[in-house]
Parts: C-alpha cells; sequence; structure tokens
C-alpha cells in the first residue's frame, strides 16, 4: 500500500503556466477536499513540528488553512500574517519578492508577547520570500521564531538556501 507521503502527493496537482507563463503550480485544492487527505496532513505537519511552542504564525492564504488547525493541536495560538489594508490595529510591514511576483505582508505590531517561541507554518515553501519577509516581521516584533513547517517545499526554487542564509535552519517540510 502507498506510503502516507505517496497519498498525499497524489491529491497535489500540477496546473502548468498559473498563474503566468512558467511557472507550474503546486494546487493543494483536492487534498484539502479529501476528508482523510486534509487530516493526514495537518497530523504529519504537527508530528514533525517542536511541541513547545506559544504561537502559530499563519500567512494569508494558504497559510491558514494549515496554520490554524496545527495551532489547535499543538495547543498554541493562531497569529494571522496578512496583506496590507486587511489588519485594523497598528501594524509593522515587510516587503518582499515572490516566484511571479512582489508582496507586503503586515501583522499587529502587538500581537506576539517579547519571547514567546513562534512556530510559523504556511503550505508550500517555494523561493522562501514569504516565510522570509514573515521571519523579519517577527525580528521587528522581537519573537523568536523556533522552527518552520510547510506541508510542501518546492526543493528546485531553493527556499531553504535562502532561509538558511537569513539564520533560519529548522525548516520541516513533510513532503
Ligand atoms: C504562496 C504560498 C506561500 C508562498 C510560497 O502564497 O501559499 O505562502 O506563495 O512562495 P515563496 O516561498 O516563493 O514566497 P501566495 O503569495 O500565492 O498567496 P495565497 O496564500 O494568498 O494564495
Ligand atoms: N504552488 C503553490 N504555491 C506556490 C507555488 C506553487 O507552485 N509557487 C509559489 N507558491
Amino acid at each position: 500500500s502507498p506510503s502516507a507521503a505517496d497519498r498525499l502527493s497524489r491529491l497535489i496537482r500540477d496546473i502548468p503556466d498559473f498563474p503566468q507563463p512558467g511557472v507550474v503550480f503546486k494546487d493543494i485544492t483536492p487534498l484539502l477536499a479529501s476528508p482523510g487527505g486534509f487530516a493526514e496532513a495537518v497530523n504529519g505537519m504537527v508530528e514533525i513540528s517542536p511541541d513547545d511552542i506559544d504561537v502559530v504564525v499563519g500567512m494569508e492564504a494558504r497559510g491558514f488553512i494549515f496554520g490554524a488547525p496545527v495551532a489547535l493541536a499543538l495547543g498554541a495560538g493562531f497569529v494571522p500574517v496578512r496583506k496590507p489594508g486587511k489588519l485594523p490595529g497598528d501594524t509593522l510591514a515587510q516587503s518582499y519578492d515572490l516566484e511571479y511576483g512582489a508582496e507586503t505582508l503586515t501583522i499587529h505590531a502587538d500581537a506576539i508577547a517579547d519571547g514567546a517561541r513562534v512556530l510559523v507554518v504556511d503550505d508550500v515553501l517555494a523561493t522562501g520570500g514569504t516565510v522570509g519577509a514573515t521571519a523579519g516581521l517577527l525580528k521587528q516584533l522581537g519573537a523568536e521564531l523556533v522552527a518552520v513547517t510547510v506541508l510542501m517545499e518546492l526543493t528546485f526554487l531553493s527556499g531553504r538556501d535562502y532561509l538558511t542564509a537569513q539564520g533560519i535552519d529548522t525548516v520541516n517540510a513533510l513532503l
């Protein structure tokens, strides 16, 4: 019978030329739609994460889908990192490049207590721009980034090396 990783990989489909020519997009929506698949993905992400976490930070939008259940399973809080103009309170901002464009991420300036132990959760690690920008926000807040957990790493984009160069060396990828 197929391994858990095989079962999950079969629930992620390649969409050529989305959102722009030359990008082969990993579409996780079939995995999300599968009751067993979604549970297996979240459980697997929890298993590869540290368990002494105060706060899970998830990035809009797909980081919310995995970050929230991982936070519940770890007994941690959840803090959203959002695109500009969405958070109502005082925010900090960080700009970054991604595989198909440029973006800015924001976080509430008072979202995380000093020294809190933070796990960053997202669906896909590609270039590492999104996680790197989130780490920049956490540094501005004085929070401790303990680890990063993603469902899937696109190794050919070398996001892990990009993050290592920024001192982020605990990156856990389920697939
Ligand atoms: C995607 C994905 C990751 C990021 C990975 O999000 O969900 O957050 O890109 O790419 P990177 O490692 O090169 O930064 P996207 O910005 O497309 O936003 P979405 O979650 O709102 O779809
Ligand atoms: N799939 C999903 N998210 C992504 C991708 C991808 O191929 N590249 C960057 N973010």
